[in-house]
């Protein structure tokens, strides 16, 4: 007579002794720190962590296979990010458990401005496209989207947002100032600030020959100028361009004046590698719900949104974020 051994099902424990394995290792901890408010891809956590990319991808393996990253295909590149816990899952509790300790673990000095070098590695590459891409800036944007395909869209929740007459407005990146005659329509003040001397140039002949009065070019790095605040912060195609879209949209919320909108157009999460290439793009497009969690981070409100096919195959999202205020009645009609 033979014995009929019960089988044992590990699987929910499996999961759990998968997470701890995880958690278990100082790299991989310090890594989910680094990922807190930003993705990476393999190459550069390696730069990051003064480590060899096998091992690199090892660890994030291991993390991946924990549920503790997620991975975004940018190209050619795999970007990693943190995974949300879900707290209705097993293992889910002890998830962001982890992850609420680790936002307490204070990064390494040298891991820190290895960070720094990897952002500024990532903004060279965009600044140096846009200085070689003025003269050819139109043909480039048509590539993927111009202006003309979601100018109507950016209007429409624009106007439906009705601002006060004498309200101002920001321009973030107005490339060769094709919505600048728009905007000078419908605020007092419109400011403009964009990072390549080319660019800007295109702009102030755009305005001169409009003659628009009211507004005002300002070479600058929209995330290094702290000295405006506007009651509409717009930024169309430019977020994209950002080495850290999510800290970007914390700065730039502070420019919003208490009551007031930022106003972002952007494409919509694609796989089309040769933009980076072709537009200068550092990222392909951004997932709708990663804009409203970044908002929300920067204390901001999702308010209207319209996203736009193209026949290309390209998603535009027309999204606005509102500020709170009491006094909001005072910046709108
Ligand atoms: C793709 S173009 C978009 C132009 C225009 N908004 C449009 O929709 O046609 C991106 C613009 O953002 C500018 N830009 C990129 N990074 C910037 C930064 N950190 N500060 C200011 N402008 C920036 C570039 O110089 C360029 O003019």
């Amino acid at each position: 007579m033979s014995l009929r051994v019960p089988q044992i099902r590990h699987d929910d424990s499996d999961e759990l002794a998968a997470l701890c394995k995880a958690g278990g290792d100082p790299l991989r901890l310090t890594v989910l720190r680094v990922l807190a408010n930003d993705s990476f891809g393999v190459l550069e956590l390696a730069q990051i962590f003064a480590t060899g990319q096998s091992g690199m991808s090892h660890h994030l393996k291991v993390l991946a296979q924990a549920g503790l990253v997620a991975t975004r295909r940018e190209g050619n590149a795999i970007f990693y990010r943190r995974a949300l816990p879900q707290n209705e899952r097993f293992g889910g509790t002890l998830h962001a458990a982890l992850l609420a300790e680790v936002d307490e673990l204070d990064l390494p000095a040298e891991v820190g401005a290895r960070i720094k070098e990897v952002h500024a590695q990532r903004e060279a590459v965009s600044r140096d496209f846009f200085t070689r891409a003025a003269e050819k800036f139109q043909a480039q944007q048509d590539l993927i989207a111009g202006l003309p395909q979601y100018r109507d869209s950016v209007l429409a929740v624009l106007d439906a947002l009705a601002f006060a007459r004498d309200a101002t407005a920001l321009e973030v990146g107005p490339g060769d100032g094709g919505f600048l005659p728009d905007l000078a329509r419908r605020f007092s003040q419109v400011t403009a600030l964009d990072n390549s001397p080319a660019m800007l140039e295109l702009a102030r002949m755009r305005c001169n020959a409009a003659g628009l009065g009211n507004v005002e070019l300002k070479l600058a790095d929209a995330l290094n100028d702290e000295h405006i605040a506007a009651d509409c912060v717009v930024l169309n195609m430019v977020l994209h361009h950002f080495a850290t879209p999510a800290d970007a949209m914390k700065l730039l919320a502070q420019r919003v004046k208490p009551g007031g909108s930022l106003l972002v157009t952007e494409l919509c999460s694609h796989n089309q590698s040769w933009a980076r290439e072709a537009c200068g793009d550092l990222w392909l497009g951004f997932e709708q719900d990663d804009l409203a969690r970044w908002a929300n981070a920067a204390g901001l409100t999702p308010g209207e949104s319209l996203y736009i096919g193209l026949r290309n195959g390209f998603q535009i999202q027309v999204r606005q974020f509102a500020k709170p205020d009491s006094r909001s009645e005072l910046t709108h009609r």
